[in-house]
């Protein structure tokens, strides 16, 4: 409570959607997570992918530097989505069509594909802003901009959405910040939505155990509702947030997610 008033004390000036605020990630991850190769694969420092080695804020910095980076990694990773016969990030909209008078958090957003195709109220977050509605941000600490103080920005206030989703986001070496953060911004039993490419969850190709994955979510303060392995190339996880939370503060043991691939199918 007492952490909470102090992070909404904190404002942060905000120039032309690239924020400069400074977030507080959490180091007990060790994931390495690869992406696709980008389009120039003579640029050596667009071979050194931010986003599988770096965490949340160094990725933020290195793309503020070059945003031209940014959209060679992502004319990559669509190239290579353009292969699957299925995009997750359609299922989550079939998912919210029943549901659009929730409150959605898209974190790592991408081109805020969700948002464009959902009634939903939706606040959609990624390290670079292509589109007027995305706010640039490192997701371990999610803000909203003061659309008539437009370059004041305030910390998205704790459990104020329904429904927080990462689809094929997951990056970065410190990934349970980014959940730890959804755990703040959602309200009691609100949902949380992960897709991922399934071999990071294959424990028989050296991907997570789902299982522990999910124990390490659970033990954040979420209740397991469906796991859903049914597509080739991705998993979809559900769970909800618990509406009471442990007073205990346990160390949550976070599995190794290992680099992705997104491979053609
Ligand atoms: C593979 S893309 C998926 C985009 C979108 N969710 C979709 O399904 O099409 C992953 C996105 O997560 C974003 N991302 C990764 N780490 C991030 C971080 N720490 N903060 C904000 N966005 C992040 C990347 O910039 C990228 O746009």
């Amino acid at each position: 409570m007492k952490e909470e008033k102090s992070r909404k004390r904190k404002r942060f000036k905000h120039v032309k959607s690239q924020n400069q605020h400074k977030p507080t990630p959490s180091n007990n991850a060790t994931q390495i997570h690869k992406e696709p190769e980008p389009e120039n694969p003579s640029s050596r420092r667009s071979q050194s992918h931010p986003l599988s080695l770096t965490s949340g804020e160094e990725a933020l910095n290195y793309f503020k530097e070059d945003p031209s980076l940014f959209d060679m990694y992502h004319s990559g990773y669509q190239e290579q989505m353009s292969h699957w016969p299925e995009q997750p990030v359609n299922i989550i909209i079939n998912w919210l069509k029943d549901r659009s008078s929730l409150v959605v958090a898209d974190f790592g957003c991408g081109d805020a594909r969700l948002a464009k195709n959902v009634k939903n109220k939706v606040f959609s977050f990624d390290l670079v802003s292509k589109d007027p509605s995305v706010i640039a941000c490192d997701m371990s600490n999610v803000f909203i901009i003061d659309h008539i103080l437009v370059f004041l920005a305030d910390t998205l206030d704790a459990s104020s959405v329904d429904v927080a989703v990462f689809c094929l986001s997951l990056m970065g070496t410190n990934f349970p910040s980014y959940l730890q953060e959804a755990h703040r911004v959602l309200k009691p039993n609100g949902w949380l939505l992960i897709a991922e490419v399934k071999s990071r969850f294959d424990p028989n190709t050296g991907g997570a155990d789902p299982n522990k994955f999910s124990k390490a979510v659970t033990d954040l303060g979420f209740a397991s509702m469906l796991k859903d392995f049914s597509n080739k190339m991705f998993i979809l996880l559900y769970f909800r947030k618990k509406e009471k939370q442990s007073s205990k503060r346990k160390e949550i043991e976070w599995p190794e997610l290992k680099p992705c691939l997104y491979k053609r199918r």
